[in-house]
């Protein structure tokens, strides 16, 4: 298990991220040219609680990206699997963000980019986005935010990190 520091800017990068990513998305679905394969346009999710560092949220409905900016977790719905990750990239801390280009998340600090179930394409990074541990409830998934795994210590927990849906 890890911890991280955000470095005390990822909370304005994050609010500056869902206006900049929301706009683009929809001027590209408005003009009919959101990318093949791209899921829906990410939202902003509010957990339905926290209770220490177990943070509760509905099973989303639909495949797509929803980020919750107060416990600082990207919320993925895709082909079958949900994943929490820890929105800050894994090099550097800096808050990841929906790729414009579609297919998955960006940074904007060295140009990283990662598909939708967290695994690294491309960039300065040197593994995939960091996974949170996340375990199935009823109708709802809990996510701990203080307890994550990282791919290139922690491979087998690292891929076993998501709830089947
Ligand atoms: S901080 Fe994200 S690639 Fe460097």
């Amino acid at each position: 298990m890890s911890s991280h520091d955000c470095a005390g800017d990822c909370p304005v990068a994050r609010r500056t991220f869902l206006k900049d990513v929301s706009i683009f998305t929809a001027a590209l679905v408005a003009a009919g040219l959101a990318p093949r394969g791209a899921l829906a346009a990410p939202s902003p999710i509010r957990a339905l609680s926290r209770v220490a560092a177990d943070v509760r949220y509905p099973i989303p409905a639909k495949d797509g990206v929803q980020f919750d900016d107060k416990n600082e977790v990207i919320l993925v719905r895709n082909a079958g699997h949900v994943y929490a990750f820890a929105l800050s990239c894994p090099h550097q801390n800096t808050a990841l963000k929906a790729d414009p280009a579609g297919g998955g998340f960006w940074c904007s600090k060295h140009e990283s980019r990662y598909k939708f179930d967290g695994q690294f394409i491309s960039g300065r990074a040197t593994r995939n986005m960091d996974r949170l541990v996340i375990r199935r409830d009823g109708a709802s998934v809990v996510v701990n935010v203080d307890k994550w795994y990282e791919s290139d210590s922690e491979p087998t927990q690292w891929a076993g990190a998501q709830v089947t849906v």
